[in-house]
């Protein structure tokens, strides 16, 4: 007992330390609160990649895609540092003006509509194979 309770303390203290350090980084981030179910899709329910992976939109669209940088942002079901392309989905309708105004976003760059992150432009990605990409992102429908 003698040894064991200045030890004690002395854990105690560092806990204190390392949760004021702790605390003090992490009060930018707000979000603590996940979506429960989002991602926690029941078992039966097919992914969105298996449900669209015959689609000639979905298989051009995705080349395009994984030609370009877009997957470092942004994930099918996931967000990470952009909306998930099952959100974007779910936003927009798949119209053709939809799709003009998205590919110009994709291309130019833009902030605003999902959070304070921005999309970087991407200068060097034609507006056709911004199209096509956009296109698979908006059959991405749950
Ligand atoms: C550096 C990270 C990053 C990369 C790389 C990136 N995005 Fe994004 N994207 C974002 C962020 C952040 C947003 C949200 C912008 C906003 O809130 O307006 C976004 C938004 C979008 C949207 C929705 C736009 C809207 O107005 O609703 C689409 C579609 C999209 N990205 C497609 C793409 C495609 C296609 C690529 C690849 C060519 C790509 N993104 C690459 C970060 C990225």
């Amino acid at each position: 007992m003698k040894i064991t309770k200045p030890i004690n303390l002395a854990i105690a203290a560092m806990a204190g330390l390392a949760f004021a350090c702790g605390s003090g980084e992490k009060s930018t981030e707000t979000t603590t609160i996940e979506p429960v179910g989002t991602p926690a899709a029941p078992e039966k329910e097919m992914s969105l990649e298996e449900k669209y992976q015959d689609d000639p939109i979905y298989i051009k669209g995705l080349a395009k895609l994984k030609a370009s940088d877009c997957t470092s942002c942004h994930m099918v079901e996931r967000k990470i540092v952009g909306p998930s392309y099952a959100e974007v989905a779910a936003k927009y309708e798949s119209t053709e003006e939809n799709i003009n105004m998205l590919a110009q976003k994709v291309v130019n760059g833009g902030v605003g509509v999902w959070g304070e992150i921005p999309m970087p432009a991407h200068p060097t990605v034609s507006l056709e194979d911004a199209k096509d990409m956009v296109a698979y992102v908006l059959i991405l429908k749950k």
